[in-house]
């Protein structure tokens, strides 16, 4: 690929491991735009080494909101984007919950915008590509059994999964009513380095060096397929260069695990790398015994599980990394930088944490 693709959302947990991947794993020839806000979210800093080796010829930074139409527009025309990759997005159901607005407006406006200006550069050219990232919440929660497929059918319960399921329809529309090339992933939750520590791996693991409790809502019973982030790297990318236009593809990790199965695996990778014997700030527990039983989220979808049959069947993708081996790689990336994420995250997360109910 020699195209200029623009990332919306890059500066973020899974589009600033999707840059490095296309620089580092796969041969790509082009230009990356990295489109975003910086909200609480986005750190710039998540892909300096990317701005050093290939800014600006190959790497560009742009801060901009993907709500704004002549921004973005200009964009695509000053560098002839042929390629849109739209992760920008507010992610965190609990934030969603608290305060739903900036969920609807980058969401759904942002989406839609985007697809606007796809669709007025881009006239009837074929050799484009719009793919829209969404996430397996949208097919809202299921029982003991069963898993997600493409054709379940949508049932989004939070603000976040609803606006995420709208900008999914609406991508989906703009292939059927205007004939713009799009594609569609729903992933499952992804883990890894350079994760907002608001989630619940990197929130655990930052908690468990500190001696902090960690909060567990409900019983610890809900259930989530884990992914580690370069699988989901390397899904977009496959789909990018083989995805036929107009089809879904869920992706997963086909590795469910109730929250408390998944902190105990996060507890022995920790316990390898930092045992909490040598953990000064553990004061002699076990990091086990920080976990702290808090009120549920509201309206927690209970489980999720995805089915990848499709993208395995027609593309030839699965996940290569194993839960702990990904656990070991995460936990490994936090001791080396998780200081620095948490001094620079820090202010914003926490008040937002008083704010609401976590620090209480
Ligand atoms: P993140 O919260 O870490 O990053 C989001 C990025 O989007 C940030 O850099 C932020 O600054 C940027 N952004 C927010 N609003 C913007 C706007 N209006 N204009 C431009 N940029 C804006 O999110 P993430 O976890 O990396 O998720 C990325 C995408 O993947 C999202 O669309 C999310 O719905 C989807 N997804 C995430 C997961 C997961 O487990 N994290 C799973 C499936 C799908
Ligand atoms: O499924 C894909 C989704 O995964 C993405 O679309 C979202 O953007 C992403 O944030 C993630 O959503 P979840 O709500 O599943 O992730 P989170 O890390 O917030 O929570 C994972 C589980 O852990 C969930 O059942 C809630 C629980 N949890 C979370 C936090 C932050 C706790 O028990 N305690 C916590 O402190």
């Amino acid at each position: 690929m020699t195209k200029t693709m623009l990332v919306t959302g890059g500066a973020g947990f899974i589009g600033s491991n999707f840059i490095r991947f296309v620089f580092e794993k796969t041969g790509f020839k082009g230009r990356i735009v990295n489109f975003d806000k910086l909200t609480y979210a986005g750190l710039r800093g998540n892909l300096s080494d990317i701005e050093r080796r290939f800014g600006p010829k190959r790497y560009v930074f742009i801060k901009g909101d993907i709500c704004n139409f002549k921004k973005v527009n200009a964009v695509i025309r000053k560098y002839d984007v042929s390629v849109i990759v739209n992760f920008a997005a507010e992610t965190h159901v609990d934030r969603s919950i608290h305060g739903p607005r900036e969920f609807i407006e980058t969401n759904i406006t942002g989406a839609f915008n985007l697809l606007e200006c796809a669709r007025a550069n881009w006239k009837n050219r074929k050799d484009v590509r719009f793919h829209h990232i969404s996430t397996d919440e949208v097919f809202g929660s299921l029982g003991k059994t069963g898993r997600f497929m493409e054709t379940t059918p949508y049932d989004p319960r939070s603000p976040y999964s609803a606006a995420k399921a709208s900008s999914d329809h609406l991508a989906r529309a703009y292939f059927h009513t205007y004939g713009l090339p799009v594609t569609i992933s729903n992933c499952s939750n992804n883990y890894g380095p350079y994760q907002h520590p608001e989630k619940l791996i990197p929130l655990a693991l930052l908690k468990a060096v500190d001696g902090e409790p960690i909060p567990v809502y409900g019983d610890g019973g809900n259930t989530r397929d884990w992914l580690f982030v370069e699988d989901h790297c390397r899904a977009i990318w496959v789909i990018l260069r083989r995805g036929r236009p107009g089809e879904t593809y869920n992706v997963g990790g086909n590795c469910e695990k109730r929250n408390l199965e998944t902190l105990r695996a996060l507890f022995r990778a920790l316990e390898k790398l930092k045992p909490s014997v040598k953990n000064q700030m553990l004061k002699g527990c076990r990091y086990e015994e920080l976990i702290t039983f808090v009120k549920d989220r509201a309206g927690h979808d209970r489980r999720y599980a995805i089915d990848s049959g499709k993208i395995k069947r027609e593309l030839g993708w699965k996940p290569r990394f194993g839960f702990s081996e990904g656990l070991e790689a995460t936990v490994a990336w936090y001791l080396a930088h998780g200081s620095r994420l948490k001094k620079t995250v820090a202010a914003s997360y926490r008040a937002w944490l008083k704010k609401n109910y976590i620090l209480r």
